[in-house]
């Protein structure tokens, strides 16, 4: 569903492309000789890839990174052509001749995706540019050591690949003493030793925060570009890019004993007033959040009670004149004072879920485009 007037949508979702980019700009200055390529799978994290891939590709960034073929089949028109546009799934099995005739360049995951695409390139008669994923501990996508050492081996394989570059995938680098992640750094350095010649990526958001050992040649950064904290448990110096707003569509004085919502799970100890606000888990305002978060009207907190239904959640709004709500304000539900990791822990699970998880219902408000 598209709601293309503020008026008539429930809820507004206001992304700031200027934070995004600034946000892309303090990574990319981390990276000392790496460059900053931009992750723009799953619509930009929910945030529109149509609109956040442009304002990146404005401000300097050349490598995009999607998940799916159709992604960037999608994505391609709205990006220059100068722009590399990499697919981490790779080619779907017959489809490597779409990748050819959009620009697109696949992430080689596995044996057959990599004798698939040196296949085309000999029926094409030239080599064709290809990222190679080796798995270096996450067990998830990419060639074994024993794979990687047959392909290396292969000159009819490596001829057919003009490889741009040998990347992996960190699986706890946000939890910076984690061992894991030297382990992985080790396993990645010792495949590279297999293509000496490559160029190669590794680090993520959390990745940059690393030291400057995991940086190699391309960091593929996301979550931190749209506002998520990339290190567990410490100031989060990225810029707030997103701000949801529900709408108030009636509020109602209840007595003391009157019960909110579903299941009756809240019940007013004293006479209250109750907001009802336009947004739900249908919006992707998760369920777990009933009873557990707060929403705020300028520097006023106001506690989610009872249970977060399809379509609306309820608001003690007791905190407030009586005439200061009424049908149409604003309120804020992600925002400076309650920002998504914050609205992701009170939910019980992590940013990169809420954004995906934003629905189509919002009125997108761009700004700083
Ligand atoms: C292969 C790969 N690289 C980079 C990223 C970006 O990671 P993050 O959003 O943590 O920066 C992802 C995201 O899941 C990924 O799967």
């Amino acid at each position: 569903m598209l709601t293309t007037k503020p008026e008539h949508a429930g809820a507004q979702l206001t992304i700031d492309l200027a934070a995004i980019c600034a946000n892309w700009r303090l990574l990319r200055a981390r990276l000392e000789r790496a460059t900053c390529a931009a992750v723009v799978k799953a619509d930009a994290y929910g945030l529109g890839a149509a609109c956040v891939a442009p304002a990146l590709a404005a401000a300097g960034c050349r490598h995009f990174f999607v998940a799916h073929l159709d992604e960037a089949i999608a994505l391609r028109p709205h990006l220059p052509e100068y722009t590399a546009l990499y697919v981490l799934h790779g080619s779907p099995p017959g489809a490597e001749g779409e990748f050819l005739a959009h620009d697109l360049i696949p992430v080689l995951n596995s044996l057959p995706q990599v004798d698939a695409w040196t296949a085309l390139a000999g029926r094409q008669g030239a080599a064709l540019p290809a990222l190679l994923q080796v798995d270096t501990g996450m067990s998830r996508l990419g060639l074994s050591a024993e794979e990687l050492a047959i392909v290396a081996s292969d000159q009819r394989r490596l001829d057919g690949i003009a490889l741009r570059y040998v990347m992996s995938h960190l699986a706890c680098a946000e939890q910076q003493d984690h061992p894991m992640n030297r382990q992985q750094l080790a396993a990645f350095r010792e495949a590279l030793r297999a293509l000496p010649q490559a160029r190669a990526s590794l680090a993520n958001s959390s990745g940059i925060f690393l030291d400057r050992d995991y940086h190699f040649d391309l960091a593929r950064p996301g979550a931190a570009l749209y506002g998520i904290a990339p290190i567990a448990g410490q100031p989060n110096p990225m810029r707030q890019v997103v701000r949801l707003q529900g709408k108030v569509i009636q509020v109602r004085g209840i007595p003391a004993g009157a019960v909110v919502g579903y299941g009756a799970t809240y019940r007013a100890g004293s006479t209250r007033r109750i907001a009802t606000v336009t947004v739900g888990y249908a919006d992707g305002f998760l369920r777990s959040l009933s009873n557990r978060t707060v929403a705020w009207f300028g520097e006023t907190p106001l506690p989610l009670v009872g249970i977060v239904a399809m379509d609306t959640i309820t608001l003690d709004v007791s905190e407030l004149g009586a005439e200061a709500l009424q049908p149409g304000s604003l309120i804020d539900l992600i925002s400076e004072q309650h920002p998504v990791d914050a609205l992701a822990q009170e939910a019980g699970t992590i940013g990169y879920e809420i954004l995906t998880g934003l629905g189509g219902r919002y009125f997108r408000h761009y700004v700083g485009g």
